[in-house]
């Protein structure tokens, strides 16, 4: 049965027009005051940062927190997610303070906590998301406790496998994550989530139509009352 859901959800035609709709989102919570911007990393919100950096936008006042990083990874590697920001947005536009889960730091309970402190003393006005081929949002794969906050993830095989692309071999990747929990990423006031690809258009249709489920952590941002939704029709193709 068809679940009744507050996402908002747009369709558009391809990933350059969602970086364009993506970048309409930024500005306009910008426009209403957002301070702390939740910004994610992966091949999906290449686009959108491709706009906010080409516009003129000021982020010099704002604050930025990552949704995850990989441990063992040094900020300096190619393939950390500090790296991705800084080539993808930090460099052409400095905030006033970003953070991303320190990788390099292999004390887990030490790490997380830390993360947890920066998340409630800056709380995120809106929250970016890519989507898992499995429904994960951050490295929040599926079981994942709903009330998560910032912990140790082992990543699951089809992760690992999906993110291999960026590696030279499997077995290079990482197969641990500091991520953000469920329960964090629903604290943000305003949550953006993006997917592209006939890849996603299951993970996409169990996100908003499916049930409220463990096995789907994305589902769970049908319990959030402010979630924008870009779609390509290729992600959307599995909707009802
Ligand atoms: C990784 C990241 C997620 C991201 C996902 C999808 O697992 N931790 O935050 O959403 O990949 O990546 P892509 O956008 O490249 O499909």
């Amino acid at each position: 049965m068809k679940q009744l859901t507050n996402m908002n959800v747009q369709i558009v035609s391809d990933k350059q027009a969602g970086g364009q709709a993506g970048f309409n989102v930024f500005q306009q919570a910008i426009a209403n005051g957002a301070k702390v911007l939740g910004l994610a990393t992966g091949s999906t919100p290449v686009t959108i940062y491709e706009q906010l950096v080409a516009s003129d936008l000021d982020f010099s006042q704002l604050t930025s927190v990552n949704l995850d990083e990989y441990v063992g990874l040094n900020a300096d590697h190619p393939q950390s997610y500090h790296y991705f920001m800084q080539h993808h947005l930090f460099n052409q536009k400095p905030f006033a303070n970003s953070y991303v889960p320190d990788g390099s730091n292999l004390d887990a309970a030490a790490a997380t906590h830390q993360y947890d402190q920066i998340i409630a003393e800056n709380p995120i006005d809106l929250q970016l998301l890519g989507l898992g081929q499995n429904g994960h949002i951050g490295f929040n794969e599926p079981g994942t406790d709903p009330e998560s906050t910032t912990h140790k993830v082992a990543l699951t095989p089809s992760t690992i496998a999906a993110n291999a692309r960026f590696f030279d071999d499997a077995d290079e990747v990482p197969r641990y994550a500091y991520s953000m929990g469920i329960g964090s990423i629903l604290q943000a006031k305003q949550i953006l989530i993006v997917a592209y690809g006939e890849a996603k258009a299951a993970a996409v249709a169990a996100m908003i139509q499916g049930p409220v489920t463990p096995d789907v952590p994305a589902s769970y941002l049908q319990t959030h009352p402010n979630v924008h939704v870009i779609l390509d029709e290729a992600a959307a193709s599995q909707l009802d």
